[in-house]
This record gives structure tokens, sequence and C-alpha cells, in this order.
């Protein structure tokens, strides 16, 4: 029984533990059909699927260890090289700057991909996305022979949940929604919306089962323990290390997309 699609929306959480029980083609198929329906700009993607043991078990050690047990993975792809094709062949030729087809297909993948998991909730399957596609797309490109101007956005699994987590926290509400004028958190505010999402997160103890603790990026001694490691810490430290930009734009021009 399929669920309704605000009931799928409100109640996904990224599942990370999988039943060993096979997803059907045509369940696939229904899934990428959920993700084409999303509104796009050029319909600049491409979704490629593996059941392959050696290839997950491979893509484990960059992306995320579940990835091995989880029946298959989904790797969403921009795609400039197909919607240059459809332009080429009314005899035209793609005139965009790149940083604009870089926002453009970003959007394209990410509003199909998020299609994609809300429709996975809503027929009973789990879904985790691996944000490291993009770092690795040289074996990504040689694992699903990706051409020139096809680049890795962001990878998935998918299977039917062996552990259903409950939807997980988010700031509230009025941290992100503003009636007719933009509000700047003050430091209160600041401090009350991470209180929500650390005690959401700690009461789950999401980070130690995940094992995700962050290294303190400064020297010394890290006195954070996972009692009190939150949403704040972790992003706080996340954002706080070294820059990756000018790899992934390296990475960017290896694909034909020289930014
Ligand atoms: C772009 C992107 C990349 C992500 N990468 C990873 C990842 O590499 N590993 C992982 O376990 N979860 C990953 N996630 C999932 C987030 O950790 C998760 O969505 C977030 O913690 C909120 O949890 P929820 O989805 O259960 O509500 C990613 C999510 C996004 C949107």
């Amino acid at each position: 029984m399929e669920k309704s699609a605000l009931d799928a929306i409100l109640n996904r959480a990224t599942v990370r533990s999988y039943l060993d029980k096979d997803v059907p083609d045509e369940v696939i198929e229904k899934l990428a059909r959920a993700a084409q329906q999303a509104p796009f700009t050029g319909q600049m993607y491409a979704f490629i699927y593996t059941r392959d043991k050696e290839k997950k078990e491979i893509l484990a050690k960059h992306l995320g260890r579940h990835l091995a047990q989880a029946p298959v993975f989904i790797l969403f792809c921009m795609d400039f090289r197909k919607l240059e094709k459809f332009i080429a062949y009314k005899g035209r030729e793609n005139k965009s700057g790149q940083v604009q087809m870089l926002f453009l297909g970003i959007q394209d993948v990410a509003y199909a991909a998020a299609n994609m998991i809300t429709a996975a909730e809503a027929m009973g399957l789990g879904t985790c996305f691996f944000g490291g596609a993009p770092m690795i797309a040289p074996l990504l490109t040689e694992m699903f022979k990706l051409p020139d101007r096809v680049y890795p956005v962001v990878g998935m699994s998918l299977g039917y949940p062996a552990v259903k987590p409950g939807p997980r926290p988010r700031i509230p509400t009025w941290c992100v929604l503003f009636k007719d004028e933009y509000h700047d958190l003050t430091e209160d505010e600041v401090a009350q919306a991470l209180s929500v999402m650390d005690a959401g997160l700690i009461r789950e103890g999401y980070y130690r089962n995940l094992g995700a603790k962050i290294p303190k990026p400064e020297a010394g001694e890290d006195t954070v323990d996972y009692d009190t490691y939150g949403w704040g810490e972790h992003i706080s430290r996340k954002y706080a290390r070294q820059a990756q930009s000018e790899i992934l734009k390296q990475l960017l021009a290896e694909k034909g997309i020289v930014l």
C-alpha cells in the first residue's frame, strides 16, 4: 500500500541498513519515472544503477560502508552531453556559460533525485545519498563509462529498510520561512535552533551509531564526546575543514566542464 505524498515527505528519513531483498527492475523504472516528472530546465540528468556486488564493495570504501550491504546503488549524473545532442540535432550550439550550466544542471539532478527518494519512501523503500560522488569522478567515470560533459553529482543506496528510523529533526520553520522580508537570526535564535537539532540527534545516538564524529579542526585535545556531539558541532567542524573547490574544479575540467 502506497503512502500519500505528504506522508512520504514528512516521514522520510535516511536509511542506512537494508534487508537482503532485491529491488526489481520494474520498481526502479517506476522510481526513475517519478524522478523524471520533477520540474526541469533541460532534463540534464542520467541515473545509472547497479546491483554488482564488486562495484558496490569498491564504492563502499569511498562513499560509505553501508553501501556494500545495499541491494542497489544509483548514481545521479548531470548530463550536459545529452542536452547538447538535442541542441545539435536542431542545428544549434550550447552557448550558455559553464557556471550557468552548473547552476541549472545541479538543479535538474537535485529535483529529480528528491522526487525519487519521496517515491521510494511512498513505496516502502529506503534511500541514502552519498555526497562524496563528485570527488571520485575519475573512479565513477571508469566504472560506469561516463563520457565527457557527464558528471556525477550524488550517489544513492536503495533497498527495503532493515531498520526504519523516525523522521529526524530540522531547525524550526521560523528559521527558514519569513513573511515579506528576510529575518537575520539573532544569537539567541541561533542557539535555540541548534539546541532543537542537537537534542533530537543526540537522543537518537545519530553520530554515535554512524561513528561520524569529525576530528576537531583546531589543535588541542577534543573534549566533546558523543553525549554532547550534535549537529552544530558536526557542521561547524565539517565546514571549517580545508576547502575542496580547487580539486573539484580540476575534476570538472577533466570531464570537459571548464569553469
Ligand atoms: C547532498 C547530500 C549528500 C549526503 N551525503 C551523505 C553521505 O555521504 N553519507 C550519509 O550517510 N548520508 C549522506 N547524506 C544524508 C544526510 O546525512 C541526511 O539527509 C541528513 O543527515 C538528514 O537526515 P535525514 O535524511 O534522515 O532526515 C547526504 C545528503 C545530501 C542531501
